[in-house]
């Protein structure tokens, strides 16, 4: 039988800084109101020429270095974005692989907002155990800056751009591999969080228009009710088919969309402040990145060492969610 093993972890963030002050001038808020409703002070911005498959190229390159995996060994890409570098094709993870040279290795983008990591996780994850495949780079990439509109307060303060890359290989060790991944949507919710332009469920008179308008909208504060109650189940859930306790989490990496979720999802499940990673201030929201963004600084700042148990909570537009019970399984020992 072979387990998924979760060998390596990277993640590039684009130079540019877009504060709250500097947000403050674009529309009408305040440093003050985004940091005291959404914890978040700054975001990274993409150049205007660098692409959703360049952020997930670079953080790809690091994810593979620390891996141990040659590249001619990967043998599937999976991209999770909502910020293609185009929306019908070809796809993001096919240009990640052919820019870093991957070959022939099967690659293909999946669409499951803010949860895709959890998904490409659990993708990989099954065509590993099934035995199809050996090596798999997934990628959590986006430059939401290409779809946000900065005339919305409601919105603009909160995204910003990011890619994260793992690789996951097939390993004999059952201790080595992820425990359980668990994912679910529901389509009931989908007017809650859309970019309902650009697409054949609301067409336009021409391509012009349509590009145009393909800004994500979101009604913020019930997506905010139904985040902390799904995040909060989700975990009870997973925590409770595995028989694992709160307290056997080294680190609970929730996505990062707002200190207040994050925060009434840790009370809830009553988790110490020092379980909890937040990257939330100084990435803001990055969809699909968030969450390997987070393992990545865990890792660059020699927190996260071999064998300790991740927690991974998602949810996003869609309405979709996913966590997962990952143990950090590098081939050399940190
Ligand atoms: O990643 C996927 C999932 N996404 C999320 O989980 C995001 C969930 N939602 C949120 O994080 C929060 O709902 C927001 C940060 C978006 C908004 O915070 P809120 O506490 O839910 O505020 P609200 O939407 O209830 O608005 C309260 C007030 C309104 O004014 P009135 O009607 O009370 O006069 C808004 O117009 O705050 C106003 N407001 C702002 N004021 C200053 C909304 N955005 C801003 C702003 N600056 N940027």
């Amino acid at each position: 039988m072979a387990y998924a093993a979760f060998r390596s972890i990277g993640a590039y963030v684009p130079n540019k800084i877009l504060t709250n002050e500097d947000l403050s001038k674009m529309v009408d808020t305040t440093d003050e109101w985004i940091t005291k409703r959404t914890g978040i002070k700054e975001r990274h911005i993409a150049a205007e020429d660098e692409t959703t498959s360049d952020l997930g190229v670079k953080a790809a390159k690091l994810a593979i270095e620390r891996s141990g995996v040659e590249a001619n060994e990967i043998d599937m890409v999976i991209c999770a974005t909502i910020s293609p570098d185009y929306f019908c094709m070809p796809s993001t993870a096919t240009i990640i692989s052919t820019k870093l040279g991957l070959g022939n290795a099967t690659a293909f983008d999946i669409s499951a907002a803010c949860t895709g990591f959890v998904y490409i996780l659990s993708i990989a994850k099954a065509f590993i155990e099934s035995g199809m495949k050996k090596n798999i780079l997934i990628i959590g990439a986006e430059k939401l800056s290409a779809i946000t509109d900065y005339t919305d307060r409601g919105t603009c303060i909160l995204f910003g751009d990011g890619a994260g890359a793992a690789v996951i290989s097939a390993t004999e060790n059952k201790e080595e591999g992820i425990i359980d991944v668990h994912t679910g949507a529901d389509g009931t919710y989908a007017d809650l969080l859309m970019t309902p332009n650009g697409g054949t469920g609301s067409p336009h008179d021409s391509l012009e228009q349509e590009a145009g308008a393909c800004y994500m909208q979101m009604k913020g504060n019930e997506t905010f009710k139904v985040a902390v109650r799904t995040l909060t189940k989700d975990v009870v859930e997973i925590l409770a088919d595995n028989n694992i306790q709160s307290d056997q989490i080294d680190h609970f990496i929730p996505h990062q969309a707002n200190y207040r979720i994050i925060k009434a999802v840790g009370d809830a499940l009553k988790m110490k402040e020092e379980q909890v990673v937040l990257t939330v201030a100084k990435y803001g929201n990055t969809s699909g990145a968030s969450i390997p963004m987070a393992i990545n600084d865990m890792y660059e700042q020699g927190k996260l060492k071999s064998g300790e148990l991740m927690l991974l909570d998602a949810f996003g537009g869609g309405l979709t969610w996913g966590s997962a019970l990952v143990p950090f399984s590098p081939l050399s020992k940190v």
